[in-house]
């Protein structure tokens, strides 16, 4: 095993070495996605932080620019973290970022433009003199107080952002207005906080359209709210579903939606910081999300020479029901979709499985519609299982246990003899007054590497949807040491990150199986082998 290049992604972003984190300022401008992301140069470890930059046609084949933003000024000399951007009216674009001013992590926001705006890659980026644009005010803890917002306008005229923040254990979306963008003023109240979650990192607050799967840019009256934290403290993403008052300017999660580490998550395993854009070209709201290495060690990110990873861009909207958001793969990823298998009304006993052939396993994108006859069988639901403790029953309760109605789904990135697999699949349960769905994807057999010391996370969380019509379907993008899986319909999402050391290349497999009493029935199995991203 060489590695430098074990685990690289075929199709996920990747620059060819070094730390990533969060992606930043996700835009489109005249015909090119623009990607910047926290980036080290230097090493494959946090620090050194730049803003790295690449432009695409289709979100998925990348060219790599030299860097947008590195400290240079007074007003990031120790650091150029998270922004995002805006494209003011007169269609010109404008980066706000957090600026670090001293050795104590002392944060400023400041904004950035492009040089020449007939340069259709916006290389070359310019940080004006009248920088920063805000600075904390004593009320504000000032080491944690960044990450701005895409800026809105409200009807007055003026702009509005908001920054994450912490004030004792309340997490805050402190919201600033401004007339021209240079002059910025604190609004009284922030947008939103909730006690006890811990700081806010990378808030996103975007309108999501009561009906159909188009994105929203203005921030008007007629439409739901989400608010978005990355919260350090679990390092998972949440997010409510919500009102906006505008004459108050301030957010109202609904009663339907938790409001804090219990609450949704964009996704319920390796995903952070991801920040959203509204695409004008094809009407849509794309939310990007970054994955770190769960190699634990260290020194393996420093062996290998590279860390991290930007998932796949996933449109995104409110699903009908208005409690929740649905995310699904940009549909452009389909275009590196090479062989495919297809398998169709397959049925699966207690303990069958069924291997899917000539792909490549390894990098691929698959597709299944499971359905069974009865609901039966489905075990009973503890209700001590709630929402926060999802991973847990999945550790228990994992892919080799036999059950009712489930476990059943796939083995990815299996080797022959199942040494390793990470299996992503549901089990049902009968609760008091209905059914609860868990969907896991379960690293525990993922590796034989460092087998006791290793994070190995049994993910999941419950998936919300009707099962009248006695199906549950899977989509999952496996690529070398991820999988990236969306559960009814992109309902529910889960990426682990997984380092096999059989199952790699073309040792790898992908099976179906079922390990429930309840035969299950693969109505539609579509896979298909993955071509790699260009990233040039
Ligand atoms: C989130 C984060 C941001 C910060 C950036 C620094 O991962 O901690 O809050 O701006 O990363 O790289």
């Amino acid at each position: 095993i060489n590695i430098k290049t074990v685990g690289r992604t075929g199709y996920h972003f990747q620059p060819p070495k070094h730390w990533i984190n969060d992606p930043n300022a996700p835009m489109y401008f005249n015909g090119y996605y623009h990607l910047f992301y926290q980036y080290n140069p230097k090493g494959s470890v946090w620090g050194n932080i730049v803003w790295a930059h690449s432009v695409s046609k289709d979100l998925i084949n990348w060219i790599n620019l030299e860097p947008a933003i590195y400290p240079s000024k007074q007003f990031d000399k120790y650091g150029t973290w998270s922004g995002s951007a805006t494209v003011l009216p007169g269609n010109k674009p404008i980066i706000l970022y957090t600026g670090i001013v001293d050795a104590n992590k002392t944060q400023v926001q400041n904004y950035a433009v492009p040089a020449n705006l007939s340069d259709p890659y916006l290389r070359e980026w310019i940080k004006p003199d009248n920088n920063p644009l805000i600075v904390p005010d004593i009320s504000i803890n000032k080491t944690q107080f960044r990450d701005p917002t895409t800026a809105w306008m409200g009807k007055d005229g003026h702009w509005r952002i908001i920054m994450g923040s912490l004030r004792k254990k309340r997490g805050l979306a402190i919201m600033y207005r401004s007339k021209d963008f240079m002059r910025w003023i604190k609004a009284k109240h922030p947008l939103h906080s909730t006690a006890n979650t811990g700081n806010w990192e990378c808030p996103d607050f975007f309108p999501v359209s009561l009906q159909g799967t188009n994105g929203l840019d203005k921030y008007g009256e007629d439409s739901k709210y989400v608010l978005k934290n990355s919260m350090d403290l679990t390092r998972f993403e949440y997010y409510t579903v919500g009102t906006y008052d505008i004459k108050k300017d301030r957010y109202i999660p609904d009663n339907t939606s938790v409001d804090s580490w219990k609450g949704l998550r964009l996704d319920y395993g390796n995903f952070y910081a991801s920040k959203s854009f509204y695409d004008p070209s094809k009407n849509r709201r794309v939310t990007w999300g970054w994955a770190n290495e769960s190699d634990i060690m260290p020194d393996d990110d420093i062996k290998k020479g590279w860390a991290g990873i930007q998932l796949i861009p996933r449109k995104l909207w409110l699903d009908p029901s208005g409690k929740q958001l649905v995310q699904w793969p940009v549909e452009e990823l389909e275009t590196l979709r090479k062989q495919k298998f297809q398998l169709s009304n397959k049925k699966l006993n207690n303990g069958e499985m069924v291997e899917v052939k000539g792909i490549t396993p390894a990098q691929a994108d698959v597709e299944v519609t499971f359905s069974f006859a009865s609901l039966d069988k489905a075990e009973p639901f503890d209700p001590n299982w709630t929402d926060l403790y999802a991973q847990d029953v999945c550790a228990i309760k994992g892919s080799t246990v036999q059950g009712g109605l489930g476990p059943f789904g796939i083995a990815t990135l299996a080797s022959q003899n199942l040494e390793e697999y990470t299996p992503v699949f549901f089990r049902v349960f009968k609760a008091q007054q209905n059914y609860k769905v868990l969907m896991c994807s379960d690293a525990t057999r993922s590796t034989l590497k460092y087998n006791e010391t290793m994070y190995k996370p049994s993910f999941a969380g419950y998936v919300d949807v009707d099962l009248a019509d006695k199906k549950l379907s899977l989509r999952s993008l496996i690529d070398n040491s991820v999988v990236e899986s969306f559960g009814a319909g992109g309902k529910t999402c889960i990426t682990s990150r997984v380092y096999p050391t059989l199952a790699i290349y073309d040792k790898a497999h992908l099976f179906a199986f079922n390990n429930g009493t309840e035969p299950i029935t693969i109505e539609t199995l579509d896979a298909w082998s993955m071509g790699n991203a260009k990233i040039e």
